[in-house]
């Protein structure tokens, strides 16, 4: 992916003349699943590959080019439980200007420590909240919503807020579990920790769900709800409309051989949807 010329330099520079302290610090702090380069062959979780290379961050950096154009520079993302701040850095990287929101406090230290490695960038900040929680005046360009929604008690509500937070003509990045159809559930990683389908309303959506056992001691999991809440595909899409959404992609294509298994198994979608950048179809 190439990055805006002036920011990749600035990392470098970080990279060439590193803050010692803050590069040791990072050095022995156990980061859970971001590999985030932090010199020109040092990352957060050596050995793995850094998340420049994961299909998501492809995916997000090559929706954002096609979607918002080439230079994304003065344009805003919003990164909702951001976990240790890797896509946060990966959208900074890609010249937006990035605010991160986690609300585990260990989860969010670590943003911080990356954040303050990473000070001569500028443009990446990082909030302690509960995305529930979180209500900003004010709206972001993209909104990236990765690993984040199926563990949310009521992420029917959740999508709504999802297009409050999104500014018109702006981008919602969402990947997320679906709940699996019954004939797909045996062939689900997590069959055994789903109920069964359950229907019921949401801001007059019908809506179909599978509730989902929380283990909340980890690192990545929800965050005081034992228990969340998958949907279907078909609620996603409806509640994504509502929320002003209308025009949503589905993206396929960035996993390689055996793709569509890997997504069965592992009950997982990606979606691009803009807001409100096309008339309404005739009815
Ligand atoms: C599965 S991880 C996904 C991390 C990152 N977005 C990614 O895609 O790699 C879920 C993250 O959301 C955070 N989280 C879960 N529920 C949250 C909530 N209600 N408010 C804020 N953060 C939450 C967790 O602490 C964790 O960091």
């Amino acid at each position: 992916m190439p990055y805006p010329e002036t920011i990749q330099q600035q990392l470098e520079q970080v990279w060439r003349s590193p803050d010692m302290p803050v590069l040791d610090k990072l050095r022995k702090t156990q980061f859970v699943a971001h590999s985030i380069p932090l010199t020109a062959d040092e990352s957060t979780r050596p050995g793995e590959p850094l998340i420049s290379q994961s299909p998501r961050t492809i995916a997000i950096h090559e929706s954002l080019q096609r979607f918002m154009g080439p230079d994304l520079a003065g344009k805003t993302a919003l990164d909702l439980g951001c976990l240790e701040g890797g896509l946060s850095f990966e959208l900074r990287r890609a010249g937006l200007t990035v605010l991160g929101v986690e609300g585990r406090a260990e989860n969010y230290e670590r943003c911080l420590l990356i954040r303050h490695y990473y000070r001569a960038l500028g443009g990446l900040e990082f909030a302690h909240s509960d995305v529930r929680e979180f209500r900003p005046a004010r709206t972001f360009d993209a909104v990236v919503c990765s690993g984040l929604l199926y563990h949310l008690d009521d992420p029917a509500a959740y999508i709504g807020e999802l297009g409050r937070l999104t500014s018109p003509g702006g981008m919602l990045y969402l990947d997320t579990h679906v709940a699996p159809e019954d004939a797909c559930l045996a062939s689900s990683e997590y069959h055994a920790w789903l109920s069964g389908l359950k229907t019921g309303t949401a801001g007059g959506i019908a809506i179909r769900y599978r509730e989902y056992s929380e283990d909340i001691s980890l690192p990545e999991s929800s965050i005081g709800n034992t228990y969340s809440v998958w949907m279907d595909l078909n609620s996603h899409l409806e509640l994504m409309f509502d929320a002003g959404f209308n025009r949503i992609f589905e993206l396929h294509g960035y996993f390689g051989a055996g793709e569509q298994e890997l997504k069965q198994r592992y009950c997982r979608r990606y979606f691009v949807a803009l807001k409100g950048t096309h008339p309404p179809m005739p009815q």
